[in-house]
């Protein structure tokens, strides 16, 4: 009889070391390594005992194709993100925060796919069956034939859902809490959940039914646990917010049978999740057109189109350096555009602080935010408000010249459906205009010009606080 031997296993990237290390070598985290055996694992037995191969049919491509309808939830943010909704015997992995609303939307999710028929089974971890159906009873779904259970055992649940009706859906709440009896390791370490994973991945395949598994996220952000369970699923989403807002983003980095640039937007209320069909509504509500310092964007989030305002300050600084903040973009994007601006809009603002806000809690990581960024700096410093009923975007290059982004015809298209009749772009932007569309696109080629515009505005209404030296 062999020893059971064992190993040292990162947590957190899952690198194999032959002894202890208090730092792992791979992914230089410390306190991550810890050991487990190695005869764990599913094959495991299989290279124990060496057992013989059984031959399987093999089919060819043309084979009777099963186009299984997808399994929709009835909620459209988290089906389009899915690709048109879950397919049967696929995996997803939803990661997010503590707290940012993973176990709300799923029960929400579970409870508008079992009204419509079916088996639906909700597995958590976390929580005991009666906080489940507490928070199920706020939300008003209790009614509704989920079929709940606290469980962690991978074994038994796979047994439970074996049994009975195959399930359309089945969501574990969450992967980092379950283990299997096969492997030796604690619940919670690399081997565990890579195994839990992967029993739970080969019922989803032999039955058909679609799994969503949720992750927790380590500090930074990543899913935690092996990087490999990423691999084994079919869908990595996440789901993103900023705490003090309530919008919340979904988004898939990975997606077999779908685009990754779709997201969904929802908005925690009350009494839950509730999706947002027009984004942008949400993003310019309360917004205040007629003060200096604002300026909208017509930004891109995955696929699509999102309206949001970007708010500047430019104020006389007492400070010997002048203090640049950023919230919600890029900060070494704001020292290009305003290093942009001195060299080549002919600004001076050496002498000022200045903030930079993107409202509403979203970020913005889009380099065609420059124009709109430049606009509210120029608005703020010079004390004329945009026009109140256009729209801003483009990439600004260090030569001062105005340059071309993606998808500007989506971009126009969203801002005339939200009543904007104005956009100033880059030149090449008017020609994706479409015919119907009333919005008059003012092309603008340097940022000299968006500053001499800015400034001759101000001129136009009498005001000539415009501190420009050309
Ligand atoms: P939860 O779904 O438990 O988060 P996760 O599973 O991602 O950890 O959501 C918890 C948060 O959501 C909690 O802070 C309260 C808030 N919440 C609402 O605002 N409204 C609601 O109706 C519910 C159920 C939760
Ligand atoms: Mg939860």
């Amino acid at each position: 009889m062999s020893k059971s031997k064992s190993s040292f296993v990162c947590q957190n990237c899952g690198a194999i070391t032959q002894r202890w290390q208090g730092k792992c070598d791979s992914c230089g985290e410390w306190n991550t390594i810890v050991e487990e055996a190695v005869s764990a694992g599913i094959g495991a037995a299989i290279a124990r005992n060496s057992l013989a191969g059984r031959a399987f049919a093999l089919e060819d491509l043309t084979g009777a194709a099963r186009a299984e309808a997808r399994i929709v939830t009835g909620i459209a943010e988290l089906d389009r993100v899915a690709g048109g909704g879950f397919v049967p015997g696929s995996v997803a992995l939803i990661g997010g925060e503590p707290g940012i609303g993973k176990s709300t939307l799923l029960i929400q999710a579970c409870a508008a796919l079992a009204k419509k028929g079916g088996r639906v089974v909700y597995i958590s971890g976390e929580e005991s069956t009666s906080q489940v159906r507490l928070r199920a009873e706020r939300l008003g779904l209790s009614a509704s034939p989920v079929q709940l259970a606290a469980q962690t055992g991978v074994e038994d649940i796979v047994a439970t859902l074996t049994s009975g009706d195959k399930p359309k859906l089945v969501v574990i709440d969450s992967i980092q809490t379950m283990w299997s009896g096969a492997i030796e390791s604690a619940p919670g370490t690399v081997s565990q959940v890579r195994g839990s994973a992967q029993a739970l991945i080969r019922f989803a395949k032999q039955s058909g039914a679609a799994i969503i598994l949720v992750g927790h996220v380590t500090k930074d952000g990543q899913i935690a646990g092996p990087r490999v369970v990423e691999h084994m699923v079919d869908a990595v989403m996440s789901f993103e917010g900023e705490g003090a807002h309530a919008f919340r983003i979904l988004r898939a980095s990975k997606n077999r049978f779908g685009a990754t640039d779709e997201i969904g937007v929802f908005e925690m209320t009350g009494g839950g999740l509730s999706e947002i069909a027009n984004p942008s509504a949400l993003f310019l509500a309360g917004r205040d057109g007629s003060s200096p310092g604002a300026a909208v964007f017509a930004g891109i989030e995955g696929a699509r189109p999102l309206l949001v305002e970007i708010q500047a300050l430019v104020a006389p600084s007492t400070l010997g350096t002048p203090r640049r903040a950023v919230v919600g973009w890029d900060s070494s994007r704001l020292a290009m555009i305003l290093a942009v601006l001195e060299a080549h809009g002919g600004l001076k603002l050496g002498q000022y602080d200045i903030y930079l806000n993107v409202a509403g809690g979203l970020k913005i990581a889009e380099p065609a935010a420059d124009l709109a960024a430049a606009a509210a700096l120029i608005s703020s410093l010079v004390g004329v408000a945009l026009p109140h009923d256009s729209v801003y975007f483009g990439e600004i290059g260090l030569s001062g010249a105005v340059r071309s982004v993606a998808h500007a015809g989506l971009r126009l298209k969203e801002a005339a459906k939200l009543g904007f009749t104005g956009a100033i772009a880059p030149p090449l932007a008017q020609k994706e205009k479409g015919e119907a569309s009333r919005l008059s696109v003012s092309p603008i080629a340097s940022v000299g010009s968006l500053v001499a515009q800015i400034a001759a505005a101000g001129v136009d209404r009498g005001k000539t606080a415009l501190r420009v030296t050309k």
